[in-house]
């Protein structure tokens, strides 16, 4: 089988967030490899509307994968299919999903609660797809008292899945807590198919030091994409890129519309704003900023509003 490679950074499927436009621009600041947000593998199947959106990888689908969640084997394996059909070279299974509109219905963290479930999905979406890359996404275990991403790990890697992405915290742990990866480094000791991070990794310093402790074949950003998607480039490039406070804003403005093309104007206007809380974050000042970015009401005063920290010698300096 003639394996793509994913790279070394990826961004990190998120519900909300990884639509196409973020995608193409996360790419484009040197992102190795993107996911689109978890879709539903029934609703792929019935041609759901919504479905089809986030489907769009424009000519970016050779460095795209579809995350897709379910809780048969049966059907995840057709979507994997179709979604195969479809061009998708790599085809993620979520199950780390602690959602629990998701969890209930047997989706997401709930498929790591029974092994010989989990095994029968695997196999199945593994001899549904021929060439694709087929990876899962997985937590540590659904609580406490099962903790079993070893066991998971192993099954995976015989049934023949090509990479984990490995996400260090029970599904009862949501996001409280701090991601273990002492855990990530056994995982990656105990199984021989690529091992990914993924879990509080923030920074480029959070990235360097998680990849050198682990020994993982990758990282993916999450969190820390958002509003910094520059952030995979200085990875990739040992922080050199130097992008100055201009540079920044004017890749926030791009963003910002691609994602109003996307969209439309009403739909980006709150699609954008988790980008701008993130990006402002950073600066003295910043709560005052965002406050402006709630009370803004368009597209050009959200401009104003950045265009304010172009200005050199201004109050608003970076803190980090
Ligand atoms: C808003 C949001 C949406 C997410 N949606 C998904 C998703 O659709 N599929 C998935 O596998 N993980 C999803 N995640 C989890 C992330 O991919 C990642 O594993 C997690 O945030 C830990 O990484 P971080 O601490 O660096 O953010 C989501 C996380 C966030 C914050």
């Amino acid at each position: 089988m003639d394996k793509i490679n994913l790279g070394q950074c990826i961004l990190a499927p998120m519900a909300g967030i990884t639509g196409y436009p973020f995608r193409k621009i996360a790419l484009k600041c040197g992102a190795d490899f993107s996911f689109t947000e978890m879709i539903s593998a029934a609703g792929f199947l019935h041609n759901d509307r919504g479905t089809l959106e986030l489907l769009e990888t424009g000519s970016g689908i050779d460095k795209t994968g579809i995350q897709l969640f379910g809780s048969t084997g049966d059907i995840l394996a057709q979507a994997a299919k179709k979604a195969a059909d479809k061009g998708f070279k790599v085809i993620d299974v979520n199950m780390g999903c602690p959602v629990k509109k998701v969890v209930k219905t047997g989706a997401g963290s709930a498929i790591l609660k029974d092994i010989k479930g989990f095994s029968l999905i695997v196999e199945s979406v593994r001899s549904a797809l021929k060439d694709s890359v087929f990876t899962i996404k997985i937590r540590s275990g659904f609580d406490e008292n099962s903790v079993n991403f070893l066991e998971v790990g192993r099954i995976a890697e015989l049934s023949g899945v090509d990479a984990v992405f490995f996400h260090p915290r029970t599904r009862s742990l949501m996001f409280g807590g701090a991601a273990d990866h002492s855990l990530t480094k056994k995982l990656k000791e105990e199984i021989a198919i690529p091992v990914y991070a993924s879990g509080d990794i923030f920074t480029v310093d959070d990235a360097v030091t998680i990849k050198d402790y682990t020994g993982v074949d990758g990282i993916m950003f999450a969190r820390g994409a958002i509003g910094k998607p520059w952030v995979f480039g200085d990875y990739l490039n040992a922080n050199r890129t130097n992008l100055d406070i201009n540079q920044k804003i004017d890749i926030i403005a791009e963003l910002m519309e691609e994602i109003s093309l996307f969209y439309g104007r009403e739909r980006g206007h709150n699609l954008i704003r988790p980008h701008l809380y993130n990006f402002l974050k950073g600066f003295k000042g910043s709560k005052g900023l965002r406050c402006m970015v709630n009370n803004a009401k368009t597209e050009k005063e959200i401009l104003e509003i950045l265009n304010i920290l172009r200005t050199t010698n201004n109050e608003y300096t970076r803190l980090d």
